[in-house]
């Protein structure tokens, strides 16, 4: 049978990364990577989770290893809306879905608004991984761009308005790839647009609590409470990947919707996850984790801001992000992040080329690069060498 024809039609746009696969074969031998988004083992909170599972796995264990409830352990969705409620966001528990991986609330919310030929709007660049998503519903991407201060509202709102537009996908804390964050006075702008348009916002606040700078963080949706909205949020970041355990806000109506098609899709995200992550919040672990985290990459990011100074300054430019994973080195525009990155390989240093973020095919003379994963010296070392193979 030849599987490639009976799939084009659904799957002909299904391609693996070609640069991505170069990264991990490479990944096999000794590599500073900054090129994987990976928290740093060290801020895991394993003891704290192994007393999280073990009371779980004694109190709770019928319940935990059963089926389970389609929208989430109740409890994990009360803390949610309590949470996003004293975060200036008032949410009833109704309004809160628990999704496995943030990933999993972005592609619910693309089958729910998106349909070949709808325009969808997002920042230019955007979330590698939302990238497939949005094009597997075949629809015609309409890139915005950004400056340090996030998206223009304007210029989002003008888009808004523009026929066919069905959703904006935003960042609006500590973007990935760029480290923005939307500035306070374009906040209220943007969802006011949204709201005289009726094009629904979905705002990713993956790493809305990853803050390096004075302040506490706002999640958009707290700049105009009664607009309303959707966000998804993670705790991939905060507690650890592996849970799998994320959550979607919004209208209660479309919660419930966006529900049942989790439904379809995996019947419910894992209880015992969800309850050890419930137990690791209710016994009020979080805020200390969050400092923990917060004090490690604040200093590995200013370790690695160091280190581009040393050998790009002058020469280069990049993002200083107040929070989250990530930031951008943009190299003179006769080089390109492509070109270079397997010349940076055999050197031993990997990072994502960063034109691959871009739904505009711009960014060509771009590189993004993780400042979590890899210690102070492999931060050091590996920019020294990605300055050798840049400048020699
Ligand atoms: C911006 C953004 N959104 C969503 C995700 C997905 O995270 P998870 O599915 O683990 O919640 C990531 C992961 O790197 C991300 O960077």
């Amino acid at each position: 049978m030849d599987w490639e024809e009976r799939y084009a039609d659904r799957m002909g746009w299904v391609r693996s990364l070609e640069i991505m696969d170069l990264i991990r074969l490479m990944s096999q031998r000794p590599l500073i990577n900054f090129a994987a988004g990976l928290p740093d083992p060290a801020g895991f909170p394993v003891e704290a989770l192994k007393d999280a599972a073990d009371e779980v796995l004694t109190d709770d264990w019928r319940s935990a290893l059963q089926y389970s409830e389609p929208e989430g352990y109740r409890p994990l969705r009360d803390w949610v809306a309590a949470d996003l409620t004293r975060r200036g966001v008032p949410t009833s528990t109704d309004q809160v879905l628990i999704v496995s991986g943030s990933q999993q609330g972005i592609d619910l919310v693309a089958r729910a608004f998106l349909q070949p030929g709808s325009v969808l709007l997002t920042e230019d660049p955007t979330y590698l991984s939302a990238l497939p998503i949005f094009r597997s519903f075949g629809v015609e991407m309409s890139p915005l761009a950004m400056d340090d201060g996030g998206l223009d509202p304007d210029a989002a709102g003008a888009a808004m308005r523009q026929p066919g537009v069905k959703l904006l996908y935003t960042m609006a804390n500590h973007h990935n790839p760029s480290g923005t964050t939307l500035s306070d006075d374009r906040r209220r702008p943007l969802l006011e647009h949204a709201a005289e348009t009726g094009v629904p916002i979905l705002v990713d606040e993956a790493y809305l609590d990853l803050r390096y700078e004075p302040g506490e963080p706002a999640p958009l949706a707290a700049a105009a409470p009664e607009i309303p909205i959707l966000t998804v949020g993670t705790f991939s970041k905060t507690v650890a990947p592996a849970m799998r355990v994320a959550w979607l806000a919004g209208p209660a109506p479309v919660i419930e919707r966006i529900g049942i098609l989790k439904q379809l899709t995996d019947l419910h995200a894992n209880p015992f996850t969800q309850r050890v992550v419930h137990r690791f919040l209710s016994a009020g672990h979080l805020p200390a984790q969050v400092d923990r985290l917060r004090s490690l990459y604040r200093g590995k990011r200013d370790v690695f801001l160091r280190a581009l100074e040393r050998n790009f300054g002058g020469r280069a430019t990049w993002s200083r992000p107040a929070g989250g994973m990530f930031l951008m080195l943009r190299l003179p525009p006769e080089q390109s992040g492509t070109a270079l990155l397997e010349k940076a390989l055999e050197h031993g240093v990997a990072y994502v080329p960063g034109s691959l973020f871009y739904p505009s095919g711009d960014g060509e003379n771009t590189m993004r690069l993780c400042f979590v994963s890899a210690s102070a010296a492999d931060i050091d070392e590996g920019v020294a060498r990605l300055a050798q193979v840049v400048w020699s």
